[in-house]
């Protein structure tokens, strides 16, 4: 009998047979493009086992239990593809060294969210449209120059595209109806393109913010990135001030490698919140809030938090010896998917090249090349296959060029909007959008009566007795005692 991949030839059928041993029945699920649907294990319903809680629902079929979606999918997609394994990455079919190579951000972004490679002229109305959509309503500026001096920059990103959604009430389903993306595809199209225009007004607010400027007008006869940097970068009149093009074309190869990554946490937010038909505006404030956090978009920043507290070359095997005894986290390394190499960090070590020539060398760079060739030593870290992700390089390019280090993460989300947005229409265009709704494992107190208050025993709170002590503000001179 002829042998395939393991599997006798008699059974090469594409299902898979799965048998539940307290009952004996067998399900047969028929896989696709090497997936089975988790919902197939529903059928297998069993009676409570002897002494079994009826929390477990066991009779109403059998559940898939994954924290964190180590190895769930949660959508079919044909935006992008990580081959882990190989370390390798496409949008749309084409491979990111190409795209890195040849093409623009605002191309990419094009890419993404329409699936093919735009004509000169789609390109060109495409850039028109998006340069001429980088206003923000007064009012909206209003909020964010409202934010104190000393606020992150993405708290101040995530409320000001928290708050856009309170100034395009046409495009808010929850007014319009929910119908409104579905029946209206130019709608659609609009808010796509004042996201992605006002994406970069807004960091360079957040910014403003930071230095204690006012505001800088955009310019729709610059180039993405050019008019992010002349924004962040313009003083005062008369100024004949324009960013560096060496800088803005290294911004824009940055924001090419940032711009999407599959189902990566935030970009799962998006669509997550998205399923609820939310108008795109919170759902990319929900999308920023989850790459916000240091294991993900926060990680650019941790990276130089960390070299700097390394401090020197010679501090790095003790460093590391703390990292192996779980007492420090290695920012920049590591990944859920990529189990080889990032290919984005390999791009990403020649953007670093292009900007050290325009901007000197990142001093801070020395230390992270002797962390990563011990780290890529030790079996430690290869047997965990943890290797540089593309956090690791780009906050040394970030601070060569002079941003303020909480202002990476901004850097980050600005490009990866094209990213939530090409989701956000993919399954909004899809016409199988359902609430997104995980299911549960419950395994808390079975059912139980109201206690009265003077029949309750006092219990610990997290192992000690009662809250801990919640300081307040009471100036002293409330204190004294007459
Ligand atoms: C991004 O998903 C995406 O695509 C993200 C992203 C994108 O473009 O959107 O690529 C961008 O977020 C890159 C990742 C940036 N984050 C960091 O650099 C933070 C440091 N990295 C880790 O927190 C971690 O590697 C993650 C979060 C990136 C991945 O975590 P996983 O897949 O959940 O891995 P894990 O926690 O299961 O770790 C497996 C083992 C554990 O050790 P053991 O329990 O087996 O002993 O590896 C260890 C972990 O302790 N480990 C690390 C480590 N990462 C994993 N140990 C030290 N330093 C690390 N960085």
């Amino acid at each position: 009998m002829a042998v395939t991949n393991g599997i006798p030839a008699a059974n090469s059928k594409n299902t898979l047979t799965v048998t539940d041993n307290r009952t004996g029945k067998s399900i047969e699920i028929a896989i696709t493009n090497n997936s089975i649907p988790a919902a197939a294990f529903t059928q297998l319903k069993a009676p409570y086992g002897a002494g079994e809680r009826e929390e477990n629902d066991t009779p109403y079929g059998l559940r898939v239990l994954d924290p964190s979606f180590v190895n769930t999918a949660m959508i079919t997609s044909e935006i992008t593809y990580i081959d882990g394994n190989k370390g390798f990455l496409m949008h749309r079919g084409y491979p990111i060294e190409q795209l890195a190579e040849k093409s623009s951000y605002l191309e990419t972004a094009y890419l993404l969210i329409y699936g093919e490679l735009p004509s000169a002229a789609q390109y060109s109305r495409w850039q028109w449209e998006i340069m001429h959509h980088t206003f923000v309503a007064e009012d909206l500026a209003h909020i964010v120059r409202s934010m104190r001096y000393d606020s992150h920059p993405m708290s101040i990103f995530i409320a000001a595209f928290a708050s856009m959604s309170a100034f395009a009430p046409e495009a808010n389903p929850a007014l319009q109806g929910q119908d409104l993306y579905v029946l209206n595809k130019s709608l659609m199209n609009k808010q796509i393109v004042r996201i992605l225009g006002k994406a970069t007004t807004i960091a360079a607010m957040a910014y403003r913010i930071r230095i204690n400027r006012p505001f800088a007008l955009p310019r729709s006869d610059l180039s993405y990135t050019e008019n992010l940097l002349y924004m962040m970068d313009h003083m005062a009149e008369p100024d004949s001030f324009r960013p560096d093009p060496r800088l803005a074309k290294a911004l824009d190869i940055l924001f090419i490698l940032h711009a999407d990554h599959e189902m990566n946490c935030s970009t799962a937010t998006m669509v997550h919140v998205g399923s609820s038909l939310v108008d795109p505006y919170s759902c990319v404030a929900a999308a920023a809030s989850a790459l916000y956090g240091p294991l993900h978009g926060g990680a650019n920043e941790a990276v130089i938090r960390m070299l700097t507290k390394i401090g020197s070359v010679d501090n790095v095997p003790s460093f590391l010896a703390r990292v192996k005894s779980k007492q420090e986290l290695l920012f920049g390394f590591g990944h859920r998917v990529y189990r080889e190499t990032d290919p984005r960090s390999k791009v990403i070590r020649q953007v670093a090249d292009m900007v050290f020539k325009v901007c000197g060398r990142e001093p801070l760079i020395e230390i992270a090349i002797a962390l990563r060739d011990a780290a890529l030593a030790d079996e430690y870290f290869t047997s965990r296959k943890l290797f540089p992700n593309v956090d690791y390089w780009s906050g040394l390019i970030y601070k060569a060029m002079g941003f303020p280090l909480d202002f990476y993460p901004v850097l980050f989300v600005v490009p990866r909007v094209a990213g939530y947005l090409a989701h956000w229409k993919q399954q909004l265009d899809s016409g199988k959008n359902k609430i997104s709704r995980p299911r549960q494992v419950y395994v808390g107190k079975s059912r139980r009566d109201y206690v009265d208050l003077n029949d309750r025993q006092e219990r610990d709170i997290d192992g000690k007795n009662g809250l801990d002590e919640i300081p307040h503000y009471i100036s002293k001179r409330r204190l004294t005692k007459l």
